[in-house]
């Protein structure tokens, strides 16, 4: 009896396997972060002591309206899931305007900031940088 479960159980794995790598295939773009930690981190770097507020959402979670002072910073952790559709958007507004973006993309930051992602605050607007990059690839200027 044992040996016939065994037996089935045996032939089942090759086909899961299979199903299982062609899925990562298929989902590529950089799976070997999936699942991993990434630290989305916002800068203060506005003019002055101006402050700037913050709400943060996924489809599951809302992360709340933060106000981050002068030389402060917003930071949360996620993992990404395994279908890398991990997304979350931000709506930051100061007295110089407001913007909503999504902040972060898993099918656009998989390979682009791997474990930090990190964008500034500043008065032109938002800037989003690639991991350990200096210069912003991303470049969200205010609404209004
Ligand atoms: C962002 O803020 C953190 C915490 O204050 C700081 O350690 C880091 O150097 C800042 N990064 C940049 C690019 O301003």
């Amino acid at each position: 009896m044992s040996l016939v479960k065994k037996n089935s159980l045996h032939s089942l794995l090759p086909a899961f396997m299979l199903l299982l790598v062609t899925t990562m295939i298929a989902d590529s773009q950089g799976d070997d972060n999936l699942g991993t930690k990434v630290m989305v981190e916002v800068n203060n770097s506005l003019p002055g002591d101006a402050s700037f507020n913050i709400h943060c959402k996924s489809k599951d979670d809302d992360l709340g309206i933060h106000i981050i002072g002068v030389y402060q910073n917003y930071k949360f952790k996620f993992k990404v899931n395994f279908w890398a559709t991990t997304l979350f958007f931000c709506g930051i507004r100061w007295q110089g305007g407001g913007v909503t973006f999504d902040i972060y993309y898993a099918k656009r930051d998989l390979n682009r900031c791997p474990h930090h992602c990190l964008w500034l605050v500043r008065e032109v607007g938002v800037m989003g940088f690639q991991q350990d990059k200096p210069t912003p690839d991303i470049i969200i200027p205010w609404d209004n």
